[in-house]
């Protein structure tokens, strides 16, 4: 079977929430949850969670990412921190294009591409989001939109380079709503990204890409979700704020 030639990752983004408390709170928890866990663990945390979740972490299976990078090395960038900071601190994953940076901050498939540069240059590992909204579903062109995501956001990607990148499919719709898309709408977009992957690389790139489903993935529907064939991991928001679910999540992927 295929799923074996890839790594099932599940990675939580826990978005703008946790101050220090919460977050020591919640990864003491998690240790012990997932210490057997059959799958690599991620935690992309906020930037001022990163200290505290890499010494947490340290010497334990999870592992730990940033939730968005600047593509500049420096600069006259304000507020911005670039992968090569996130490298330096030790942070090994970093979340491009997801939905709400491109619905809130202007993220576009060029901006995105220019932040997936930056961060294989710095060594970092890429969870690249891609996923239609809504009214894109309903035209039916879900295809067409999560392709030239794709294809944009892999412009001058090697396939060596490949190797260090995750593709997490989000259909906004189903982010934050408790909407989640079928197992078999999960699938078919997940399949279809890597068909898309295989034309631009080769079979055995695609067939070694982790392909991730991300949007309302809760203990109730991992399962389900985890188990098709394209499906190698999750995104998960909201439940991975909670150690018991984002844990039953993660064995679910065993
Ligand atoms: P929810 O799991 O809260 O729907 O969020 C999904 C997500 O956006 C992960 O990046």
């Amino acid at each position: 079977m295929n799923k074996t030639l890839r790594k099932a990752i599940v990675a939580g983004n826990w978005k703008m929430n946790n101050d220090r408390n919460a977050a020591k709170k919640l990864i003491t928890e998690l240790n012990p949850l997932v210490k057997d866990a059959a799958c690599e663990v991620v935690l992309c945390v906020p930037y001022t969670n990163l200290e505290t979740a890499l010494s947490l972490c340290e010497g334990t299976n999870m592992h730990v990412g940033a939730e968005n990078c600047h593509w500049a090395k420096s600069g006259a960038f304000t507020g911005e921190i670039s992968a090569e900071m996130l490298a330096e601190m030790g942070v090994e994953y970093v979340i491009i294009g997801h939905s709400e940076r491109r619905q809130y901050f202007g993220e576009t498939d060029q901006t995105v591409q220019a932040r997936v540069r930056a961060a294989l240059d710095a060594g970092l590992k890429v969870i690249l989001c891609v996923g239609e909204v809504l009214e894109q579903r309903e035209q039916g062109i879900t295809e067409e939109v999560v392709a030239l995501q794709t294809k944009v956001a892999l412009g001058g990607v090697s396939e060596e380079e490949l190797s260090r990148i995750v593709i997490a499919y989000e259909p906004v719709w189903a982010i934050g709503t408790g909407k989640t898309a079928t197992a078999d709408q999960a699938e078919e977009v997940c399949a279809f990204i890597r068909s898309v992957v295989a034309k631009l690389y080769s079979k055995a790139a695609a067939d070694a890409l982790t392909i991730q489903y991300g949007g309302s993935m809760k203990p109730g529907n991992a399962k389900e979700l985890l188990s098709k064939e394209d499906v190698d991991g999750g995104l998960i928001g909201g439940a991975a704020l909670v150690a018991s679910d984002f844990a039953a999540i993660i064995e679910a992927a065993r």
